[in-house]
């Protein structure tokens, strides 16, 4: 989750390039925890006190000999990842008393558990508690509970059976099979639809660490977003922008962004657009594997989006060609649109969410839709 560092990456196999960074400014950064009971989409915008996210009635407060029973004794044969925040561990519940049960019986759950080095962790910690205590959507990943004893601090989550994103799009290995085109874009749509209801939230939001490895994917592939640990109530009454410091993953963070620390829900678009991007390529954000020329996937990309003709040389071989090509440009074009460097100029994610579900109707739905309501006014194709 969101612990960025400028010096630190993850511990267990961090992928080339991708290393979270916080700027060295300690100014503007005005926390602003916000307030209120439970409800699905609205985060009120009074500051809230550490005891009152805590107390946050919906979400339990696990001890910790309940998780390390849950986890059997956090064994490392039980750890299904581990990212900045620490390890992520799989157990299991009862569904109803939500106390440990024995392994594989009751409800699967991942146990986030906290690297023991300081503040930042902690606040992090607290903001995750904060916003997914609150929120509610398909979209986005359930928090259980938690645990505050000591010096432990750990997250509870339904379990996301199938992992990241991130896996199956970039490990090579039996365990992932490449994805199919309509999963990716069926991904693509699930995400946005995670971060237009943040958008829309009476607290408007801003996640600000969109990336492939926090979307999460279920059974069935259905997509929810995790990590709030670097997510920020959106701008208030006439204020255009939140100043912050400049947190994020490297590779996805907006350009004006990291230029000023100005936070804006079209920061959130933009690192839209570099996943969206991921999931046409089949290639990280950043890779320094890769030749020169290629290592930022957007500034070598960018030229062939809007290239019809071009468009197949940027999308990933583990298609092995199987798309529509119509599909692939509007899609290219909608990350285009999120690229773009001056954030008036991308969508919102609403008019996103409108593109993608296009996208993916199937073209019968289309043609009849098209002829349906050219038919409720005057019944011929209208010429322009
Ligand atoms: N609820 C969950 N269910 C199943 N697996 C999970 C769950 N949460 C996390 N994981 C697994 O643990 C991995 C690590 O997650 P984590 O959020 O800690 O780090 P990350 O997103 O990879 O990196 P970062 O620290 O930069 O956010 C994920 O990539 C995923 O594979
Ligand atoms: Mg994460």
């Amino acid at each position: 989750m969101g612990i960025c560092w400028s010096d630190r990456s993850k511990s267990l196999s961090p992928p080339k390039g991708l290393t979270r960074f916080k700027s060295k400014r300690g100014d503007g950064e005005h926390s602003h925890i916000s307030s209120s009971k439970v409800s699905s989409a609205s985060i009120p915008v009074t500051p809230r006190s550490e005891d009152e996210i805590l107390q946050c009635s919906n979400l339990k407060n696990f001890s910790f000999n309940e998780l390390r029973t849950a986890t059997r004794n956090f064994r490392p044969d039980s750890v299904v990842g581990e990212g900045g925040f620490g390890s992520v561990f799989k157990g299991w519940i009862d569904e109803h008393s939500l106390t440990p049960t024995k392994a594989g019986t009751g409800l699967v759950i991942a146990v986030k558990r906290l690297n023991r080095d300081g503040v930042q962790g902690h606040k992090e910690w607290l903001a995750e508690i904060n916003y997914l205590g609150q929120l509610s959507h398909p979209n986005l990943v359930k928090l259980i509970g938690y645990c505050f004893e000591d010096d432990h601090r750990l997250l509870v989550y339904e379990f996301m059976q199938k992992g990241s994103a991130e896996n199956h799009l970039f490990r090579r290995s039996s365990h992932f099979r490449p994805l199919s085109w309509n999963v990716r874009m069926k991904i693509a749509l699930d995400a946005a639809r995670g971060l237009a209801f943040l958008h829309n939230s009476d607290a408007k939001v801003i996640y600000r660490d969109f990336k492939t490895s926090n979307i999460l994917l279920d059974a069935n592939y259905d997509a929810k977003l995790s990590d709030f640990g670097l997510a920020r109530d959106g701008p208030i009454g006439d204020q255009s922008h939140v100043s912050t410091k400049i947190m994020g993953t490297h590779g996805y963070a907006a350009p004006e962004y990291l230029a000023t620390g100005h936070l804006t829900a079209k920061s959130d678009v933009y690192s839209f657009g570099v996943v969206l991007l991921e999931l046409l390529s089949g290639r990280r954000a950043l890779d320094k594997n890769r030749p020169t020329g290629e290592h930022n996937l957007v500034d070598w990309a960018k030229p062939y989006l809007i290239n019809k003709h071009k468009i197949r040389r940027i999308m990933d071989n583990r298609l092995e060609g199987h798309y529509g090509l119509g599909q692939a440009q509007r899609a290219a074009n909608l990350a285009f649109l999120c690229l773009a460097t001056d954030p008036k100029y991308r969508p919102t994610m609403n008019e996103v969410v409108t593109s993608l579900e296009q996208l993916q109707k199937p073209s019968e739905v289309l043609r009849s839709e098209r002829e349906g309501h050219n038919g409720q006014s005057n019944g011929r194709t209208k010429k322009t």
